[in-house]
């Protein structure tokens, strides 16, 4: 039998990775923020200037995208590209390639390779309804976008960035219309997903929310 999965799908800044980092830990499962190779994907393409919307090309890029995970760190070629991938540059042109199907597809076996025992907590767009449609538990994490626009900008400011709040709720607004609008695995919450908003909860009790639902069903 496959390892246990847990997926958890949202909008931009809903605290699904926060929280899927916190499940993994607690249960002492494996993590994968699919997010992650979205970002590696499009900082790749902006680096050896592939045209976003090449779609041949950043597909081929993405079956052999020389990235590693490691002590929490993430490698793309050899370099340390952790926080370069969080820009909200890099975040607009994920959101942009990864529109396109060949990509997607491309990343795919990428992110099931992930699934290890004991278990797997995932977060992204289309975990529970394309990569792992057999997880365990599925999630649909989210929150208001006021409350994700205030999250995103006191993260940014608290690691001394500059930022303006009317710009990122604007930023976070484009980026899951596209995800929502686009065709091939749009962001929504799938029929056998269970809703979890954050607006007025505690990480914790996010957390502690996930869990109890996984043990219930385990
Ligand atoms: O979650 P994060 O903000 O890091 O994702 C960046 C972008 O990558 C998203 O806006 C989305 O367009 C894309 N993405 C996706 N499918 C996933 C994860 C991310 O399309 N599973």
């Amino acid at each position: 039998m496959s390892a246990p999965v847990i997926t958890l799908d949202g909008p931009s800044a809903s605290g699904k990775g926060t929280v899927a980092a916190m499940v993994a830990l607690r249960l002492g499962f494996h993590y994968l923020d699919s997010g992650s190779l979205y970002r590696l994907a499009a900082l790749y393409a902006v680096r050896h200037q592939i045209p976003l919307d090449n779609e041949a090309k950043l597909a081929m890029a993405a079956v052999r995208l020389p990235i590693a995970f490691r002590d929490g760190r993430v490698w793309l070629e050899d370099i340390d590209v952790t926080d370069e991938i969080r820009s909200e540059d890099i975040g607009l042109c994920a959101s942009r390639i990864g529109a396109l199907p060949a990509l997607r597809s491309a990343l795919l076996q990428r992110q099931r390779d992930f699934r290890h025992p004991p278990g797997l907590v995932t977060d992204g767009r289309d975990m529970g309804s394309v990569v792992f449609p057999d997880a365990t538990l599925k999630v649909f994490l989210t929150a208001s976008a006021d409350e994700r626009g205030r999250r995103r900008y006191k993260q940014l400011i608290g690691k001394g960035a500059s930022a303006n709040l009317q710009q990122i709720q604007q930023d976070i607004a484009d980026r899951d219309e596209r995800d929502a609008a686009r065709p091939v695995a749009p962001l929504r919450q799938e029929p056998d997903a269970r809703l979890l908003d954050t607006t007025r909860l505690t990480i914790d009790a996010a957390v502690d929310q996930v869990i109890e639902w996984y043990r219930a069903i385990a």
